[in-house]
């Protein structure tokens, strides 16, 4: 309530990059993460979930996107999420696209984004993993590192980006994404289908031939039926782990804004919903599934649990309901498995 009453418009008077990074370093430079921690992290033992040999203390992770730099690894813990998902990493830093490059949907309850994955590349990533490793404050939560190409690279070599991410950082995750999904960095999603996703997947499976390390792939919500086929077909040929569904779409139909981007939040959680669904059935509930996609409260994740997600992920969720949202989501989650209707 006071974070909708009162943070929430203060905040949105603000422009939304700036106002993600000032809360960011609030959150990660100063004590707050640790004076909300009480309110915000709670054992949870009956959500507890073990999946590609880890154990997720509760299934509401922070998604891609909000920690590129590895910045937070110890705060997402405090903030009650079971798991957390950082970069989109690259090779080389990059900046990515001119500003503005975010904008809200208040009314849909929605924002578009066309950041480009600026990041500072995955040397000062790895050494920052490696860092915190070393000095033994790594998170007892699952720590994902989502790995993407530099917007340069061509389409078909783009294999090599994922494979130099995935070199470098081996040993500094405990499970990787390949981001095939981002509408911001042109042509990426044409890595989704045919021989540009086999020339991606099979050097990385060369790499980690015994798939000792989960490998899973993000995909888009705009694929029609028969290209999910074709993502599953790669998923079993290639023995990846899992799916996460889904990245940002670039679907605005109806939308009070029409900036270039990609959609997340509340316009987007029917249509992950029912990629989920789809996966789930075309896989015959064989692949984990992250669902992620418009993930606001208890009853959005349960639809996402329902539909055949493991785990679940949310990033605009916590920019509209604040730092509690893990810890409220979870709380409601339980209601339900105590309580089902
Ligand atoms: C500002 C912003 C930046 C994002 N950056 C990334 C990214 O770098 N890599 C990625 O895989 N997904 C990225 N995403 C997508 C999210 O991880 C998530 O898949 C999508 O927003 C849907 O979830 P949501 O509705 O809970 O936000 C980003 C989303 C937003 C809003």
């Amino acid at each position: 309530m006071f974070y909708r009453r009162v943070v929430r418009p203060l905040l949105f008077s603000l422009p939304p990059e700036w106002v993600h990074h000032a809360s960011f370093g609030m959150l990660t430079h100063t004590p707050l993460a640790s004076l909300i921690e009480p309110f915000a992290r709670q054992n949870f033992p009956t959500l507890e979930k073990k999946l590609f040999g880890l154990t997720f203390p509760n299934p509401i992770g922070l998604a891609a996107g909000f920690d590129k730099n590895a910045e937070g690894v110890m705060v997402w813990p405090k903030l009650g999420f079971g798991f957390m998902e950082l970069g989109t990493i690259t090779p080389r830093p990059q900046p990515g696209n001119p500003r503005p490059r975010v904008f809200r949907l208040p009314a849909e309850q929605g924002l578009i984004n066309r950041l480009g994955f600026p990041n500072v590349g995955m040397e000062e990533v790895a050494q920052r993993l490696e860092r915190i490793k070393v000095s033994g404050r790594w998170p007892g939560t699952p720590v994902g590192l989502n790995l993407g190409k530099n917007k340069d690279t061509p389409l078909t070599e783009a294999g090599r980006d994922y494979v130099a991410c995935f070199r470098r950082t081996r040993d500094l995750a405990d499970y990787f994404v390949v981001n095939v999904s981002s509408p911001n960095t042109p042509g990426l999603r044409e890595l989704q289908q045919g021989q540009l996703l086999d020339s991606i997947l099979g050097p990385l499976r060369e790499e980690d031939p015994e798939a000792k390390r989960p490998l899973l792939i993000k995909i888009a919500p705009d694929l029609t039926e028969e290209q999910l086929e074709t993502v599953v077909t790669a998923v079993e040929k290639f023995r990846l782990a899992g799916i996460v569904a889904t990245n940002t779409t670039i679907n605005k139909e109806g939308l009070t804004l029409q900036e270039e981007g990609g959609v997340s939040g509340r316009p987007l959680t029917a249509r992950s919903t029912e990629i989920i669904r789809t996966l789930h059935r075309l896989t015959n509930g064989r692949v984990p599934i992250i669902g992620v996609g418009g993930i606001f409260n208890a009853t959005d994740a349960q639809e996402k649990l329902e539909a055949g997600a493991s785990l679940l992920q949310l990033y605009t969720g916590f920019v509209y309901e604040g730092p509690l949202i893990a810890r409220k989501t979870c709380d409601g989650l339980l209601f339900r498995f105590q309580h089902p209707s």
